[in-house]
């Protein structure tokens, strides 16, 4: 069965389709990207996702290359062309293609749209069953990570660097010895009943599996406390986990060769994942609202 991407206005053949070379995404980097899983046929959490998207646009001053609910209709008939049900779903926005110029183009250049999807089994994925292993790495990104931009250099590095040390993670640690988040996904500590993620401010990207996590924690009467934690208190941590829309909720067992806890996932990690999973089933009724 063919592949399918969409291109600025088509549906292509994932192996036939491209963009300009001279695309500012390609040139400069200047542009955006959601990635939503799809879980059983059903968006997880899509408003959230879109919610951002419209946010990073904002933010860098990039139009909606075509109304939120025509982009919504796109991803709906992305994801039947490739007769798939459980996915992750690529979206991709530039600020279009043209002669390389730092300032930006005119209005007369539209932005750019892309999107791809691949399958993804949710259901058995052996970091999230089994535990993964994090190294830590300094955060030398630029100080604008709460912006989903496609300027991902340094995240490629940090994740590259624990491939290597044989690590699926990379916590990235800012200047203060603080961590930030993972080099893809947000970075969470339990400590004597607390569940202790970073604020989401300007030094960390808002993660819409984050907000549902801290909404479905508050729900469950589980603490949350919003703050930087060190990497100290991640070694000595009950437990640690990331989230992320690729892989949900996946348990950290060890960290800089320090074991987490009892080197096991543990019964936060768990739990949260199996409510997500709920949630993301549609059995926690309405998607939580995101909050920029
Ligand atoms: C740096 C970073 N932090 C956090 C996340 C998790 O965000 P979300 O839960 O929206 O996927 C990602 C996901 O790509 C990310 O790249």
């Amino acid at each position: 069965m063919p592949r399918y991407a969409y291109v600025n206005g088509t549906f292509a053949r994932h192996n036939e389709a491209n963009v300009h070379i001279e695309d500012r995404g390609y040139q400069f980097a200047d542009g955006i990207y959601e990635v939503v899983a799809l879980i059983n046929g059903k968006m997880a959490d899509e408003r959230g996702h879109l919610d951002r998207l419209e946010r990073s646009l904002n933010e860098l001053s990039i139009a909606m290359p075509v109304p939120r609910s025509t982009l919504s209709l796109l991803m709906r008939e992305l994801v039947r062309k490739n007769r798939l049900r459980n996915a992750n779903i690529y979206i991709q926005i530039t600020r279009g293609a043209t002669k390389r110029d730092f300032k930006f183009p005119g209005a007369d250049v539209p932005p750019s749209l892309v999107m791809t999807t691949w399958p993804f089994k949710f259901h058995g994925n052996a970091a999230v069953t089994n535990g993964a292993k994090a190294i830590s790495t300094p955060d030398i990104r630029w100080k604008r990570p709460d912006i989903k931009s496609v300027a991902l250099l340094p995240q490629v590095l940090a994740k590259q660097h624990a491939i290597e040390k044989g690590a699926y993670e990379a916590w990235m640690v800012d200047t203060d010895g603080h961590v930030t988040e993972g080099s893809s996904s947000n970075a969470w500590i339990v400590k004597g009943g607390k569940i202790i993620t970073r604020e989401a401010t300007q030094s960390i990207l808002r993660g819409v599996t984050r907000t549902a996590i801290t909404k479905i924690c508050t729900e469950l009467q589980m603490t949350v406390e919003e703050r930087p934690f060190t990497l100290k208190e991640a070694y000595e941590a009950d437990e640690a986990f990331n989230t992320s829309a690729v892989a949900l909720v996946v348990p950290i067992i060890e960290l800089d060769g320090h074991k987490v806890g009892t080197g096991q996932p543990g019964p936060v990690a768990k739990r949260l994942y199996e409510e997500y999973r709920a949630y993301a089933d549609g059995q926690r009724g309405d998607e939580l609202a995101w909050t920029a």
